[in-house]
């Protein structure tokens, strides 16, 4: 499948973390389609090279680079290993994320816990430092950070992917205000029901297997419960949240910043 032009980024690039993931994609897709050289981190390198061939239609510059984005050396090393190679970074999607595992808050395990906040909040100001840093040297650009509408409203035994899409909007907000006298606007973007995709996938299943009150024991019937959760009674699109980063990378944004955009959450 290939992903129609829109948006005029035709000798601009983006830098995209959890390249080699759905929304990651997608949103590669939807910027090459636009004429934007890519350049993706994960830690995932045969799903980089998959991706990395897909997007060879787009006769665009694509660069890919394993990169773990908790560490924040090898964020720092991979920046200057992609500024050297693409001249500059327009664009960073700062969107590699961990689900974590779904328990309740009294037995929820500590070790995950500090994954998902190491992985969605340590990871995200690690890349956003870099982006930031960069962006700042070469005069302005845009970021946005992937929060979710569990950052929105709690959802029920996702206590730590909770905390840590919160601390991304306050991230978001903090960053906007910061980096605004360097031209540099920072925005989040928080999806609620997207798929198909794996985190929808497992979000039915492991919602299911804890057995709450509030979801059913079927993930058939679980997906069902979330889809009616939301006011468009339908899961978003890969592509719809694509299409929401490009817009808030876009001109067309170019007044917004610190904004946390909702795709169609729920309760
Ligand atoms: N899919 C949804 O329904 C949904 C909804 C709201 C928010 N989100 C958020 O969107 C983002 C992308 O989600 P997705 O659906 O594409 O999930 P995904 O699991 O398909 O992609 C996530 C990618 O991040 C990479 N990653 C994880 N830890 C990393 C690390 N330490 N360093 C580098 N890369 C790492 C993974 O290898 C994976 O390729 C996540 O932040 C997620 O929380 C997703």
């Amino acid at each position: 499948m290939t992903a129609k032009a829109s948006y005029h980024f035709a000798g601009k690039t983006i830098l995209i973390t959890g390249g080699a993931g759905d929304i990651g994609r997608a949103t590669a897709q939807r910027f090459a389609a636009d004429g934007a050289g890519v350049i993706l981190l994960d830690l995932n390198e045969a799903k980089m090279a998959e991706v990395t061939h897909e997007l060879e239609v787009y006769k665009i510059p694509v660069l890919s680079f394993r990169c773990n984005v908790t560490a924040s050396d090898e964020v720092a090393q991979t920046f200057s290993a992609a500024v050297e190679q693409f001249g500059r970074i327009d664009y960073i999607f700062n969107n590699a994320g961990y689900q974590g595992v779904f328990a309740k808050t009294d037995e929820y395990p500590e070790e995950d816990f500090q994954k998902v906040i190491d992985t969605n909040v340590v990871g995200v100001f690690h890349v956003l430092k870099a982006a930031a840093q960069h962006l700042r040297k070469s005069g302005g650009g845009a970021i946005v950070n992937m929060a979710s509408y569990a950052g929105v409203v709690g959802p029920p035994n996702m206590i730590a992917y909770s905390a840590s899409k919160f601390a991304v909007i306050g991230i978001t907000q903090t960053a906007a205000k910061d980096l605004a006298p360097y031209h540099i606007r920072v925005n989040a973007l928080s999806p609620a029901m997207i798929g198909p995709g794996m985190m929808w996938t497992r979000q039915t299943q492991l919602q299911a297997g804890v057995g709450s009150q509030y979801f059913d024991t079927d993930p058939k019937v679980v997906e069902q419960q979330m889809i009616n959760s939301v006011p468009m009674r339908r899961l978003g699109s890969l592509e719809e949240v694509a299409n929401s980063v490009a817009f808030l990378m876009s001109d067309e944004a170019s007044y917004i910043t610190g904004f946390n955009l909702e795709l169609t959450g729920g309760q």
